[in-house]
């Protein structure tokens, strides 16, 4: 039996802000339980839900120096879905309402808390990973502490790392002194070939210079990293790198996303009955949202965080325009201010065509799946992207723009040859972007057959973890050899 600990800020179904959490709650189940042993460690923020802290059960506690003090670390575990969770507890450090905050001293000081908590903990808590698989910035002095105290340990030694980039924006970043003040490192990390990146201290640049193994969320971000545009000041260090990086596109939980026992939906359907049973979704969502009563309506969903990353400067450049045409679009998400109040702003203005939900829920996110007719999704960058996933799952035809993940797993539709899952655009132009869902629509009202096989195909394809599951498990093996 092989050994891995997940080292991660956030995790299903315990706290979520984003995909992470997605990828850290799904993987682990879809690994091979015969050989694997997988568990997950992740803090244990005052904001979790009760009932969640509830399953908690203490384990054991210690106190280590941290940041000129001796900290409080407790260990509490709990058992979901056949896997066992760790969470690193320390109530002044994982304290507020929100996990993450606009502070980045407190941020940078928190999450160096929990990696070198997390290696601390391992020899009481009686598991002792052969491969700590770390996720993000927020725990890229992992492989660093693993580096410099924990190797002359006997416990420790052979232990190997591997880095998962999630999102390279992100990267944990601050001056050299305060870094070095706060996470107790000598001198000689904070190098340009360690962790020190453009003058400051870099916490994932850590992970990746020390990590065994470095991998993204698909191949094609892990080609676009490598360049000037998408790399974000590390693409130097990521092609130094290059023949240890690999890109893994994400699953989603097959379970969760299904369509036919789906309880958030008003009208369950398959790949056989959607032509049917499909369109009662839409009939129940522009009810309940208060949108035309129209089955014919082209109805495009957006469900996401509404930050720059996913392209709403495009949609803000356009909406006039997509607006006077024969459309609905529903949005569902939270983020940047700026957005939330532009699409407050076409909800007001195009009222019976528009609708924005600016809060997040679960629930809609499933309506709106399984309602909308397309789905809108014209990122940036987009290291794997997973709502794409989800809608293709439900039938929903994405319309993405061709960067990382979104390339990888939406093919763009070819009308010569009936192939293809949704449909696509390369440079990041609004116009572009107009005329392709100008595009879809024109197939959507014109050609129904083409549209309904195009569903038949995004409903086929296979974007479950088990392909994925079997990459890490030969990384895995391939790092324990
Ligand atoms: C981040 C990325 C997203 C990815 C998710 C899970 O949220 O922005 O593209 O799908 O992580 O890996």
């Amino acid at each position: 039996m092989k050994n891995i600990l997940f080292v991660a800020s956030e995790g299903v179904p315990f706290i979520k802000t984003g995909g992470l959490a997605d990828v850290v709650g799904s993987l682990p189940k879809c690994i091979d339980k015969k050989y694997f042993d997988v568990r997950v460690m992740i803090p244990k923020y005052s904001c979790i839900k009760q009932e969640l802290k509830d399953k908690m059960k203490y384990k054991t506690h210690f106190y280590m120096d941290f940041n000129w003090k001796s900290e409080y670390v407790g260990i509490l575990e709990a058992k979901v879905d056949g896997i066992i969770y760790y969470f690193i507890d320390n109530e002044s450090l994982f304290t507020g309402f929100k996990i993450y905050s606009d502070n980045v001293i407190d941020e940078i000081t928190k999450f160096s808390f929990f990696s070198k908590a997390a290696l601390s903990a391992l020899p009481l808590i009686g598991f002792r990973p052969d491969v700590i698989h770390c996720h993000d910035w927020q725990t890229g002095l992992v492989p660093v502490y693993l580096k410099e105290r924990f190797q002359g340990n006997e416990f420790f030694r052979g232990i190997k790392t591997v880095m998962t980039i999630h999102n390279l924006k992100f990267q944990g970043k601050w001056d050299v002194k305060t870094v070095k003040s706060i996470t107790g490192l000598p001198d000689y990390f904070f190098t340009p070939d360690k962790l020190e990146a453009y003058k400051d201290a870099n916490l994932l640049k850590g992970g990746i210079v020390y990590a065994d193994a470095v991998t993204t969320v698909s191949p094609t971000y892990a080609e676009e990293i490598k360049t000037a545009f998408y790399g974000e000041g590390l693409d130097g260090l990521l092609n130094a790198r290059a023949g240890s990086l690999r890109g893994i596109i994400n699953g989603i939980d097959y379970d969760d996303f299904n369509p036919e026992t789906d309880k958030n939906i008003v009208c369950p359907y398959n790949a056989v009955n959607f032509r049917k049973e499909k369109i009662k979704n839409k009939r129940a969502l522009q009810a309940e949202l208060g949108l035309e009563q129209d089955d014919k309506k082209f109805m495009i969903g957006i469900v996401s965080r509404l930050t720059d990353q996913k392209g709403f400067d495009l949609i803000a450049y356009i909406m006039d325009e997509l607006c006077q045409e024969d459309v609905q679009i529903v949005v569902l998400g939270t983020g940047e201010e700026r957005y939330e109040n532009m699409f407050r702003h076409f909800d007001w203005k195009y009222n019976q065509k528009v609708s924005a939900n600016i809060y997040y829920s679960d629930e809609l996110s499933h309506k709106i799946y399984a309602a909308s007719d397309a789905f809108l999704m014209p990122s940036l960058f987009e290291p794997c992207g997973l709502s794409q996933l989800m809608a293709l799952r439900y039938g929903t035809i994405p319309i993405v723009r061709e960067t990382g993940g979104l390339k990888d797993t939406v093919e763009p539709y070819n009308e010569y040859e009936s192939t293809g899952t949704g449909f696509s655009f390369r440079n990041y132009n609004a116009h572009e972007m107009l005329a392709t869902i100008r595009y879809a629509k024109y197939v959507f009202y014109q050609k129904k057959r083409e549209w309904n096989k195009m569903i038949d195909r995004a409903m086929a394809a296979d974007f479950s973890w088990h392909v994925s599951a079997k990459n890490y498990q030969e990384m895995y093996d391939w790092l324990i050899g």
